[in-house]
């Protein structure tokens, strides 16, 4: 980790991500399961959206025993000390308290002290947002380690009354190390990030929304109400969603000088197989270059691409030399894409 392996590949913004752990609960919850939560049923849930399972977090499990277990994988997975890490940076939008951080907590469950922990809350636009800042901290310090994590657990926000939000999410955690230099360390996959480009509309803001903040002041003793919980127009962010995606993920490739051929593999944010289907037709790809796993996972927010890209490397449908191209869109409204050269 100490000298960089290929010292022309660094400049004054580069980032190359490593290690590419994940971890989701192991209680999975089927379609045929939520027809005992709600009134749904799994032609619908298939036919609307391409989702079969999720994974639930169960009992004290928390979104942060997903983050230690992905987090270790990638320290195995690059043979980087822990101590070497001076970031833990946590893209979630289901923060186990308001405060402290989910970075806090994750950083102390790993046995990591005196490291800078902070959370970022772009929700499924999470892992491109911390790909963007981690750029600018390692800008900053480039000789920063940064533990980038991405932890969510939607079920504890599902309102099981809203049939056409309830069954699309599902729990998990990623993780990877960001640092301005390739690793030194033999026999792993990275990728060095290209261009990237963030982007938000807040008129939209209302149009996707966690409950549990302070907007909504709860009494000691009283029972929540629906704000509490995950409210979302679909028809809405549907439309949105297609537009942000398709127009986001044009201006990064035009941005790195590339053209739709050029892209070895589509990654998209997992929330639906409709709009992922739609975007890569608008985008002009073909089949077997858009991937998508939403069927396995449902909708994990700022983990779906994480868990996606690992998915995708242990088919073999990521090798060195490849361009993946990864987009996202999220409550906010927020959206996202990034070329990742691997
Ligand atoms: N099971 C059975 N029937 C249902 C269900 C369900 N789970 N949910 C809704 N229905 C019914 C409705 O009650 C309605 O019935 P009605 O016509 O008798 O009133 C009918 O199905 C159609 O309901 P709509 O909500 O209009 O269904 P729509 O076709 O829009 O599909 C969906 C809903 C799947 C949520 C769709 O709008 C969608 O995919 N939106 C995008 C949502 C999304 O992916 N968001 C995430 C992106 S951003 C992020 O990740 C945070």
């Amino acid at each position: 980790m100490d000298a960089p392996a290929d010292s022309s590949a660094f400049s004054s913004h580069s980032l190359y991500l490593s290690g590419f752990g994940t971890c989701v609960p192991e209680k999975v919850v089927t379609n045929f399961d939520m027809e005992q939560l709600t009134n749904t049923n799994d032609e619908w849930i298939v036919t609307r959206t391409g989702i079969r399972n999720r994974h639930f977090l169960s009992g004290d499990e928390q979104p942060s025993d997903l983050a230690v277990k992905a987090a270790q994988q990638t320290l195995a997975n690059t043979g980087v000390a822990l101590e070497r890490i001076t970031h833990v940076v946590v893209a979630t939008c289901t923060p186990e308290y308001l405060s402290p951080s989910t970075a806090c907590v994750v950083a102390q469950k790993l046995g990591l002290r005196h490291c800078i922990a902070f959370d970022i809350n772009a929700a499924c636009t999470g892992f491109i947002y911390a790909l963007n800042v981690c750029q600018g901290l390692l800008c900053a310090d480039p000789q920063a380690c940064i533990l980038l994590v991405t932890a969510e657990g939607l079920s504890r926000r599902l309102n099981w009354q809203d049939r056409s939000t309830c069954v699309l999410f599902g729990d998990g955690a990623g993780a990877s190390l960001a640092t301005a230099r390739p690793l030194d360390t033999p026999g792993h996959l990275s990728a060095r990030l290209g261009s990237i480009r963030c982007s938000s509309d807040t008129d939209c803001w209302d149009l996707i929304c966690v409950g549990g903040g302070t907007h909504d002041p709860y009494t000691l003793g009283e029972p929540v109400n629906e704000h509490f919980f995950v409210t979302m127009q679909g028809r809405e962010v549907f439309k949105h969603a297609v537009r942000a995606l398709v127009s986001i993920s044009r201006e990064v490739l035009e941005q790195e000088g590339l053209g739709i051929e050029d892209v070895d593999l589509f990654i998209p944010h997992q929330a639906n197989l409709r709009i992922i289907e739609a975007v890569g037709s608008r985008l002009g790809l073909a089949d077997d270059k858009v991937f998508a796993n939403v069927g396995s996972y449902g909708n994990t927010s700022a983990s779906s691409i994480p868990l996606a890209m690992a998915e995708a490397f242990s088919q073999g449908r990521i090798k060195p030399g490849m361009k993946v191209l990864v987009a996202s869109f999220g409550s906010g409204f927020t959206w996202g894409a990034a070329v990742l050269q691997f």
